[in-house]
């Protein structure tokens, strides 16, 4: 039977790399039937909508969800976000767990970014006086599962595991930290450690080849994988995986939509390709053919860099390279 994978190509780069994606799918031998949806500022344009029901629905039934970018410039004043739609769809899909590998030069470690909770889903408002508020809420369960999926992670890799908080400050992260200690006596065999989000933000710029696995908070994964992402090499090479218990994976770039490099064809499509591997090896049941990929990805970062990584090549130049060295390997 052949797998659905749902592209949500998006807005500014997210078509340009997507489209890499796809004719680097279209290269392996597996079956799959690719549903390309309107998402993002595309489907505000087009339906109204950043997240139209028919997307989200197509989702649903598909075994992996690839998304490009949403957002830009266009959209930034408007009453609905496109970035509302990418917060909505993690959210209905309940992929909780987000895996954002940061590989590069002495770089080699996975941030597990908790993705449907904390400061990003809690109780916001305005008050009369014109206060506005976002609050930091977990329930300790959603902290729980977020924990022991990265302590299986953790013990695939060096069986050390970094839980990321603000325990001299936040209630939330004492509630994290007593949790994580808590989840970890029945990963006996995974060293945990515990450290604070200011302080580990700075290590990861001085010593970032000191890590491995760091667990934490939605927001401080999304500043940390940032700075995770720009000392292995940057943005363009940055990939993801977002896991829930049953639902499909949503497999994305760290990345944005990159208004200020849309349409010139400068765009690295490394970060897409490597979430692709990231879909094959996780939601798609073929860890081999992502080894491949991600290998052909390698070759290409040699013979065919894009700009951001020091090089001259176009988005589909850096595609084909990627498509010659698997046609030798895959072949
Ligand atoms: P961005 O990640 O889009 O870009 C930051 C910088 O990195 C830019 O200079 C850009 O040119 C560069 N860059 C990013 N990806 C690159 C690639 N593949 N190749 C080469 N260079 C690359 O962040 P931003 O500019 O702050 O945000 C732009 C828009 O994207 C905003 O609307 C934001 O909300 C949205 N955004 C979306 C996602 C997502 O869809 N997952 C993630 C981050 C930001
Ligand atoms: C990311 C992005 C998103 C986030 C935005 C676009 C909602 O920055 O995937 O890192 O903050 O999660
Ligand atoms: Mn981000």
């Amino acid at each position: 039977m052949s797998s659905r994978i749902v592209l949500l190509p998006g807005d500014g780069i997210g078509p340009e790399v997507a489209a890499e994606a796809i004719r680097v799918l279209e290269a392996l031998p597996i079956d799959v039937v690719v549903d390309e949806r309107p998402f993002g500022g595309a489907a505000i344009d087009a339906l109204g909508d950043p997240l139209p029901e028919e997307t989200l629905a197509a989702c649903r039934q598909a075994d992996a969800v690839l998304l490009g970018a949403v957002g830009g410039p266009k959209w930034e004043g408007a009453a609905v976000r496109p970035e509302a739609g990418l917060l909505r769809l993690r959210s209905e899909l309940d992929v909780y767990a987000n895996l954002r590998p940061a590989v590069g030069v002495g770089v080699d470690l996975l941030i597990v970014r908790e993705l449907v909770g904390g400061l990003y889903f809690g109780t916001r408002g305005v008050r009369d006086d014109g206060t506005v508020f976002d609050t930091l809420e977990y329930r300790p369960d959603q902290v729980e599962r977020v924990a022991r999926r990265a302590f299986e992670l953790a013990r695939g890799r060096s069986a050390r595991l970094l839980s990321v908080d603000k325990a001299n400050v936040l209630d939330t992260s004492r509630m994290w930290r007593r949790v994580v200690s808590e989840v970890a006596a029945d990963y006996p065999d995974v060293e945990l450690a515990h450290g604070l989000v200011d302080s580990v933000a700075m290590q990861i710029v001085t010593a970032p080849g000191s890590f491995d696995v760091l667990v934490m908070e939605n927001m401080f994964g999304d500043i940390l994988s940032d700075v995770a992402a720009a000392v292995s090499g940057g943005l363009g090479i940055a990939s993801s995986a977002s896991l829930g218990a049953s639902s499909p994976g949503v497999f994305e770039p760290v990345h944005g939509s990159a208004p200020d490099i849309a349409g010139t064809g400068a765009a690295n499509p490394t970060a897409m390709l490597r979430s692709l591997a990231l879909a094959l090896e996780h939601s798609l049941g073929e860890p081999e053919l992502a080894r491949h990929v991600d290998a052909a990805v390698e070759a290409a970062l040699v013979a065919a860099p894009t700009p951001d990584v020091g090089g001259r090549a176009t988005t589909s130049e850096f595609g084909d390279a990627v498509l010659a060295s698997l046609e030798v390997a895959v072949a």
